[in-house]
């Protein structure tokens, strides 16, 4: 096809020459179309095959997509390929169709210029060449030319230079669109010659200059469109004198001046819109003879004066626009005439009084009378308006209460009442509003809370900043799915910030900053998918920042003032000191985790004390315990040796466990290291009695039992089963705990496992534990110096033991530290974490919340890796508890003391002797306790790379300890 395009354009060529009629002469007008068309098609790009159709050996192309011909003559009359996709240039071919009527190439990709010739097309009426990418001069000529062209697009092209000069001699037109291209110019003087013309739109250009006079010749005029051009100068006088002009458009250019008289002659305009030029003076009574008026935009202008009541004349007005002028007076009562008003915005003017009563009232459905001085209390009367969709009262001085019946408003999408004075507290109706989108009461003086009813699916955007709310922000607001844009800043809220608003998975901004919210953030924050702002400053929150890359980039100033809170943005250098409100007693048996394990509450208790290897199994019952008695049936026992420990294995099949649909029928198993003894294997009924309970931790409730054989063991109920990881971790896990022996570790003697439950069982101590020994003012108990310090040597040997075997302890606390019958401390609960699946430093830090005081700092920041030096600053804690007699942490009425800030500011002015414990027995030497008072101090350094190892910790404890032993330095 190529080859033949090629040739009929060297053909066209020479014909295009001579003039169109007389290449007529060899009656191939047929033949012409086809031709014309083909070099159409060839000079064009085609992607979307939607010429495939036009084929050079047709000898017609009535047939064609987008062709249509003449029924009698058989000629091409139409051309319609709008929006075919079609790209390149506009060549000669088409000005062979002599019998064109209709050109339109509207929408698709053709660029180039466009041939003069076109408008000589002899029977074109219509050129429609918009939206396409031509450019360049309208070419001179084409109108010059013209013989039947009524109606010509060029609109929105890239055409650029000045409208051209002899459009005028193309007296045919009709309609001339020629908007949104880049001309530039005035006018041409004799434009309103083209009587003819029923539309003109020269919108979106650069047109300059003044209106040429003598519009009144334009009769058939009916839509003017001069909108955003540079025109200067005033209206034409005579603009009124045309009289069929429906619609006009001379808005964003910088026209002046009054508005004619002539103005008011226009009684079947339907579009008046003079909006941002530079028109003064008032607007006149006679506005209301404009009497076919839907549209009147004249805002962003200068007039003055006010606005005048005849407005409430124009039935058919659906729009007033008159925001950003300088009207002053009133807003007209009589407006609530206007019975087909839909949008009225008067906002940005100097009004005065009160908000009409139409507001509420009538058809209308947006309003806005923003930035105006507007005045009084806002009444809803009870003939609300259901059609009311918007109102924007703001930043006006508008007193009194929000009314309730705002919410009567069914419709309304959009109230904003923000930066006026409203008070009293928000009316909980209006935040139940099923079709509110928007809520705006910034900056009034609303008190009160929050109403918990919030939650309408479709808010968007709600405001309530820069008032005096109090109370808690409700849970509920995590209900408002669609909410993307909360600030509820600037008040006097208190408590948390509630974790659902984690759930609102459409939030973008968020500024809670300045109030007094306190606790941590919800961690799923970091989930929030669209979150782009999430300001919290100046709160009283704390802990750590949420993980994800939302936070880690957070703008310092949008977390900034808030003493608690750490993370990679604060310098991860978190305060040791944690907030008040959590009142963690450290023997606590309101350990939230434990309760999530259900126990009984009340139900028959047996008072029969267990001797067997049972109960172990039964303590796993305590969901049962009301149900009675429980018999272990154990089925089978082998022995087998692993290593160098020799291990009992006992299958038990449960015969309770069947009872309860959540435990698992499978057989347990039940693991003693160390060597099993036959007679565990006693079938004895079991029961396992709440009195054994020995005390509750992070990680499990302790019960106290004894083996068949009568020896005593301590087990411990896993209350973490839920996140214990597979067996087979669990028990490689578990068996390397097990062969941590040493004299200052209780000992870990076996385990039970199955997937719902485990036990672990450790060795009985019978001398209670420290924290008891310490703080329980019923114990008569007191302890020495020596008797201190070898508690603090012996722990500090635990300590260095399990972090050579690279186990971290995580959970260190007097209470975890045990006397045995001699008086030597023997160190529990150490290396649990290690069953967890990962250290998830969350659920972590919610296990050893009860070890407040002894948690490291460092446990609080997310960016610090965890090592064992976390035990370090535990043990530091400990060594000045122990020395003090005081614990870590100490509630007063009004204020927190921190053992280490005690003893650290006594050490300052060299008093550290007067912290030691009134308590002690006998006497102590003050050569020691000052150095192990700093050594403390020394552990519990904020940053871990300042605390010592463990193992020097314990050499440093026993050259504290030398001089004391040997006489030398007594004579020293
Ligand atoms: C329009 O045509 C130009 C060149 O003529 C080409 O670069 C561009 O990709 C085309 N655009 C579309 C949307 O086809
Ligand atoms: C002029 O053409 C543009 C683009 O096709 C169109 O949007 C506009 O309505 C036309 N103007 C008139 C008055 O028809
Ligand atoms: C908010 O709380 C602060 C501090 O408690 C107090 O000074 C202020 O008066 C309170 N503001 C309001 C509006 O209640």
């Amino acid at each position: 096809m190529r080859p033949l395009a090629l040739l009929l354009l060297a053909h066209l060529a020479l014909l295009a020459a001579a003039p169109a009629a007389e290449a007529k002469g060899g009656g191939a007008g047929l033949d012409d179309d086809v031709l014309g068309l083909i070099v159409f098609k060839a000079d064009v790009t085609d992607p979307d095959g939607r010429l495939t159709t036009w084929s050079e050996y047709d000898a017609r192309a009535c047939n064609w997509a987008g062709v249509t011909c003449d029924a009698r003559t058989g000629r091409v009359s139409a051309l319609s390929l709008a929006g075919f996709g079609l790209s390149g240039k506009l060549g000669r071919g088409l000005l062979r169709l002599e019998a064109l009527q209709s050109l339109s190439l509207a929408r698709n990709n053709l660029s180039g210029d466009v041939p003069a010739d076109l408008a000589r097309l002899p029977a074109l009426q219509t050129l429609d060449l918009s939206g396409n990418a031509f450019a360049g001069a309208i070419p001179n000529g084409l109108f010059s030319r013209c013989r039947a062209l009524r109606d010509v697009s060029l609109a929105g092209n890239a055409f650029s230079g000045d409208i051209p000069r002899d459009v005028a001699a193309c007296a045919t037109l009709a309609s001339l669109n020629l908007s949104s291209n880049r001309l530039a110019g005035a006018l041409p003087s004799d434009i309103w010659s083209l009587n003819a013309l029923r539309t003109l739109d020269l919108s979106g250009n650069a047109v300059t200059g003044d209106l040429p006079v003598g519009i009144s010749k334009m009769f058939n005029l009916r839509a003017l469109n001069l909108r955003g051009n540079r025109l200067t100068g005033g209206l034409p006088d005579d603009i009124g004198d045309c009289p069929l002009l429906r619609s006009v458009d001379l808005g964003s250019n910088s026209l002046s001046g009054n508005l004619p008289e002539s103005l008011r002659r226009l009684s079947t305009c339907t579009y008046l819109d003079l909006s941002s030029n530079e028109f003064t003076g008032s607007v006149p009574t006679w506005v209301g003879e404009m009497a076919s008026l839907e549209v009147l935009d004249l805002s962003g202008n200068k007039f003055s004066g006010e606005i005048p009541g005849s407005i409430g004349g124009l039935m058919s007005l659906k729009e007033l626009r008159l925001s950003g002028n300088g009207f002053t007076g009133g807003l007209p009562e009589s407006i609530g005439g206007c019975k087909s008003l839909m949008h009225v915005d008067v906002s940005w003017n100097s009004l005065t009084g009160a908000l009409p009563g139409w507001v509420f009232a009538s058809a209308v459905q947006w309003v806005s009378v923003s930035e105006n001085t507007l005045s009084g209390e806002v009444s809803v009367p009870a003939n609300a308006s259901s059609e009311l969709r918007g109102v924007d009262l703001s930043n006006n001085v508008f007193s009194g209460v929000i009314p309730s019946e705002i919410s009567k408003l069914q419709n309304l999408q959009m109230l904003n009442m923000s930066w006026n004075s409203f008070s009293g507290s928000i009316p909980p109706s209006i935040l139940a509003m099923k079709s509110l989108e928007a809520l705006d009461l910034t900056a009034n003086r609303i008190n009160g809370s929050i109403p918990a009813v919030i939650g309408g699916d479709s808010l968007k955007e709600l405001r309530l900043g820069k008032n005096s709310l109090t109370g808690k922000i409700p849970p509920q607001i995590g209900n408002c799915s669609s909410l993307a844009s909360l600030d509820l800043s600037r008040n006097n809220l208190t408590g948390t910030i509630p974790e659902t608003i984690a759930n609102l998975a459409n939030l973008q901004t968020a500024d809670l900053s300045r109030n007094q919210l306190t606790g941590g953030l919800p961690k799923n924050l970091s989930n929030l998918p669209h979150l782009l702002h999430f300001n919290i400053s100046h709160n009283q929150l704390s802990g750590d920042l949420p993980p994800g890359s939302f936070f880690d980039t957070i703008p310092l100033s949008s977390v900034a003032d808030n003493p608690g809170l750490c993370g990679a943005k604060l310098n991860s250098s978190c305060p040791g000191v944690l907030p008040k409100p959590i009142v963690l007693n450290p023997d606590s048996s309101t350990d939230p985790l434990s309760q999530t394990v259900p126990v009984p509450a009340g139900g028959p208790r047996h008072k029969k004390t267990i001797l067997s290897i049972s109960a172990l199994v039964a303590i796993g019952a305590a969901v049962l315990i009301a149900v009675g008695v429980i018999t272990i049936t154990v089925l089978n026992l082998r022995v087998r040796t692993p290593g160098s420990h020799s291990a009992a294995v006992l299958e038990l099949s449960d015969g309770y466990l069947s009872q309860s649909p959540t435990t698992d029928v499978n057989a347990g198993k039940l693991v003693m290291f160390g060597g099993g003894n036959p007679e565990f294997s006693a079938s004895t009924h079991a029961l396992l009695n709440k009195d054994c309970e020995l005390g509750r931790g992070g990680f499990g409730t302790v019960y106290k039992t004894n083996l068949r054989d009568g020896q005593p063991v301590a087990i411990k109920k896993l209350t973490v089963s839920s996140l214990v990881k597979s067996q087979v971790e669990f028990e490689r896990e578990v068996k390397m705990l097990g062969k941590l022996h040493h004299r200052n570790l209780v000992a870990l003697k076996g385990y039970y496992w199955t997937p719902s439950l485990q036990l672990l069982i450790y060795e009985f101590v019978s001398g209670g534990n420290l924290h008891k020994l310490l703080h329980e003012s019923s114990t008569t108990n007191c302890l020495s110096w020596k008797e201190r310090f070898d508690i603090i040597l012996g722990i500090a040997r635990s300590l260095a033991h399990l972090h050579r075997h690279d186990i971290i302890h995580y959970n260190l606390k007097s209470s975890n530290i045990l006397l045995d019958g001699s008086g030597e401390a023997k160190v529990g609960d150490y290396g649990l974490a290690k069953l967890l699946p990962m250290l998830d430093r969350y659920v972590l830090s919610s296990k050893v919340q009860s070890a407040l005081g002894y948690m490291a700092p460092e446990f609080a920041c997310r960016t610090v890796k965890i090592t064992e030096k976390c035990d370090v600053y535990g043990f530091g804690v400990i060594i000045l508890e122990i020395l003090t007699g005081r614990t870590p942490v100490e509630y007063m009425e009004d204020d927190v003391i921190v053992l280490c800030d005690v003893v650290r500011g006594a050490l300052d002015e060299g008093k550290v002797d007067e912290c030691v414990d009134e308590r002690l027995c006998g006497k102590f030497p003050p050569e020691e306790a000052i150095p192990i008072m700093k050594l403390g101090l020394v552990c519990t350094s904020q940053v871990p790379s300042n605390r010592p190892d463990m193992y020097e910790v314990v050499n440093i404890l026993e050259l504290i300890r030398c001089p004391q032993d040997s006489p030398e330095t007594e004579l020293g």
